[in-house]
């Protein structure tokens, strides 16, 4: 039997001769007219010396009761702990358009593989566990898909300040494994993985790639087996399951396919992000300029300051100002108060309504920080709930806090209470959302407890958005996504190390998703004075902020952040529905990407010179995602920010250019020449 499912430009093809079903081809769209049973013998393999009698089958879930010599999909055992090891025979399929679903049953079990194609061009997939008696569930993989022959592994390490590292591994024999066992997806390691075809670059060649659609750790395996196939498995970490049950599940495992290098994958994931994951309380409503006040004022929180400020983040454009952590119980640092959601009456003596009177009266909405799954030992409720906590009473804390227990309902109740309370208080229309601790033990439902109570609060308050933080990008994946609209990707202002990180996360994030602030001058997380033009343009790259004393500002640089901050809002509407793809520059100075609408007919460059190049004169950027037979105009959009040592003719400078689209993406635009820590913008429309 055989079965196969279609998206815009990815084929996943299944068989099974009577056990569980395995994928037989994964990859680019196979013409309608491909035989799957002429396709499922050709996969059949040979038999040699120092192997058993038949090749034990690399299924949707490979059976460790089965001779499976690799990383087994499930691994099971009675609620007393006796292993089990179930012989699954394939059941029944339910098919219909776009949708598939594979039951294999044993003794009491029913192991269902769920593949969806959805409109965006990613397959999702998921996999269930019934069983007729309480049992345990150690390891659980996603549908198990098989890895191409050749190329490499690229995933995604990270840390505070320094999110999104992409880490090149070729495959040998053995295992790669990425665990996040700190509760949350992570800044370590994100759920990421792609499988990329030997040459692949930025803008061609083949790859495949997965994103596993869960907020509380994950396994990866990548595995070359001693017979040289390959399998990649996704799931909870190991051990997230703490209980006995009767039913079980994975997360959502998102697959892209792309043969237009890793901007197809990017293209693919931004889309489906954007378009299908976040559920949007307004989708028509444009994407507003953001003002934060942590790193202007911390926990020194002072009416007038804060309203003067907020008169200056209107005059330069912001149209959300969001007060940060230090608001509630006694916090003057981070020593106490997390779990005490209640205004602090010493800063606060009328409330938030005279703050949220003036910000309005700028024509702003109103954001507002929570810490709500934390608590500080140094809180009214932990002193009234010490039972409330997660994990050993004795644990290490992570910045002086501990974790509240989100798989009691109680727990949850009294959160929804307190969070709601103050959003019906004050028309609030923005949460912050942080989570700045490792959790002390790995627990599935605690991810499960947080999902419901953001759920229960989103349904509460419909119209409110809400923004993942975790000490910056710690929580950046498709489950937080499905029920947050924003994240704050890093808790690096620094320009330069933000080009980096943006540019590193578009291969999954898109930029209407990704939060992105105008910091200090003097950077409070790297040391750097940086140019306003450039932390003003890297801002302008994704979801739009400032976050600094504002009154810092000289008046060359409150022009220049005005006048970025006015291109940003005449351009958001089809750059943030754009879409980003990361260019291939010849110059390794530089950084350099595209975001081109969803028409194709106009798009931005944007050239960031992280350092100084090697070479005298700058290289040409070849551009990509364009008609090639298509005619562009491109402008510079700002030729002022050319240093004094700029003399020559670059055209650029003088005049928009039209060339093809063919001419574009292979001749390039030759830039002026730059100084470090600069932002090349260039405009294009199609003529
Ligand atoms: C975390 C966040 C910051 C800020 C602080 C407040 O570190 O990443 O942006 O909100 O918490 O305590």
């Amino acid at each position: 039997m055989h079965w196969r499912i279609d998206t815009q430009g990815q084929t996943i093809a299944l068989a099974t001769e009577g056990g569980i079903p395995e994928v037989i081809y994964w990859g680019p769209s196979l013409p309608e007219a491909e035989d799957l049973g002429q396709l499922a013998l050709a996969a059949r393999n040979d038999i040699t010396g120092g192997m058993l009698d038949k090749l034990p089958s690399l299924s949707l879930s490979p059976e460790p009761g089965r001779a499976f010599q690799g990383q087994p999909g499930h691994m099971l055992a009675e609620a007393d702990g006796t292993p089990l090891l179930p012989a699954f025979r394939f059941d029944r399929a339910e098919a219909a358009p776009g949708r598939l679903t594979l039951h294999s049953r044993a003794e009491g079990l029913t192991l269902s593989h769920h593949l969806r194609a959805e409109d965006t061009g990613v397959i999702t997939l998921q996999t269930t566990l019934q069983s007729d008696r309480p049992i345990r569930v150690q390891w659980l993989a996603a549908p198990v898909l098989p890895a191409p022959q050749q190329g490499e592994m690229i995933d995604v390490h990270g840390k505070w300040i320094g999110e999104f590292h992409l880490i090149r591994t070729p495959w040998a024999p053995g295992i790669r494994l990425r665990e996040a066992r700190t509760g949350r997806s992570g800044h370590e390691h994100p759920p990421y993985l792609i499988l990329a075809g030997e040459g692949c670059t930025n803008t061609a060649g083949a790859a495949l790639a997965l994103h596993y659609a869960w907020s509380g750790g994950h396994r990866m395996v990548a595995e070359e087996l001693p017979d040289g196939r390959r399998q990649v498995q996704f799931g909870h970490a190991l051990g997230a399951e703490t209980e006995p049950g009767t039913r079980f599940q994975t997360a959502e495992l998102i697959v892209a396919c792309s043969s237009q290098g890793l901007n197809g994958l990017g293209a693919a994931f931004q889309r489906d992000l954007r378009d299908r994951v976040v559920q949007w309380p307004d989708a028509a409503r444009p994407r507003p300029v953001h003002y934060n006040c942590w790193e202007a004022v911390y926990f020194d929180h002072k009416l007038d300051t804060l309203a003067e400020i907020a008169t200056r983040a209107a005059a330069l454009g912001a149209e959300r100002f969001v007060l940060d952590d230090g608001w509630f119980g006694r916090r003057d640092d981070d020593t106490s108060s997390l779990g005490d959601w209640t205004m602090d009456r010493r800063k606060w003596p009328q409330g938030l309504h005279p703050l949220i009177r003036h910000v309005h009266s700028l024509g702003m909405t109103f954001g507002l920080w929570f810490e709500p799954e934390m608590v500080n030992p140094d809180s009214d409720l932990f002193r009234a709930h010490p039972d409330w906590m997660l994990g050993p009473r004795d644990q290490i804390t992570g910045r002086q806090q501990m974790v509240l227990n989100l798989a009691l309902p109680e727990v949850r109740e009294n959160l929804f209470q307190q969070v709601s309370a103050i959003l019906q208080e004050y028309p609030i229309d923005y949460i912050k959302w942080d989570h700045n601790r490792l959790l002390p033990v790995v627990d599935a439902a605690q991810t499960r407890g947080i999902y419901d109570l953001i759920d229960r609060l989103r349904v509460a308050h419909p119209g409110v958005e809400i923004e993942s933080c975790a000490s910056g990008g710690g929580r950046i994946d498709a489950g937080i996504l499905a029920r947050t609209h924003r994240v704050w990707l890093s808790d690096s202002n620094d320009a330069l190390e933000r080009l980096r990180i943006q540019h590193d996360a578009a291969l999954f994030l898109p930029a209407a998703v990704t939060g992105s602030h105008v910091g200090p001058r003097h950077c409070h997380t790297s040391g750097r004075v940086l140019p306003m033009a450039f932390r003003a343009w890297v801002a302008a790259q994704r979801h739009m902020g400032f976050e600094m004393d504002l009154r810092e500002l000289t008046e060359d640089e409150a022009l220049t952040l005005g006048r970025v901050t006015s291109w940003w809002k005449a351009n958001r509407d089809w750059t943030m529905a754009g879409t980003i793809l990361r260019l291939d520059s010849d110059d390794p100075a530089v950084t350099a990407e595209m975001q081109v609408s969803a028409a194709g007919d106009r798009f931005v460059v944007f050239a960031g010179q992280a350092e100084t190049s090697r070479q005298i004169l700058p290289r040409p950027l070849r551009l990509a995602g364009l008609e090639p037979g298509a005619r562009y105009t491109v402008t510079l959009t700002n030729p002022e920010d050319a240093p004094r040592q700029s003399r020559g003719p670059t055209a650029m400078k003088a005049a928009p250019l039209t060339l093809t689209g063919q001419a574009l993406m292979t001749r390039g635009i030759l830039l002026p020449v730059a100084w470090p820590a600069t932002m090349w913008v260039v405009e294009g429309r199609k003529a």
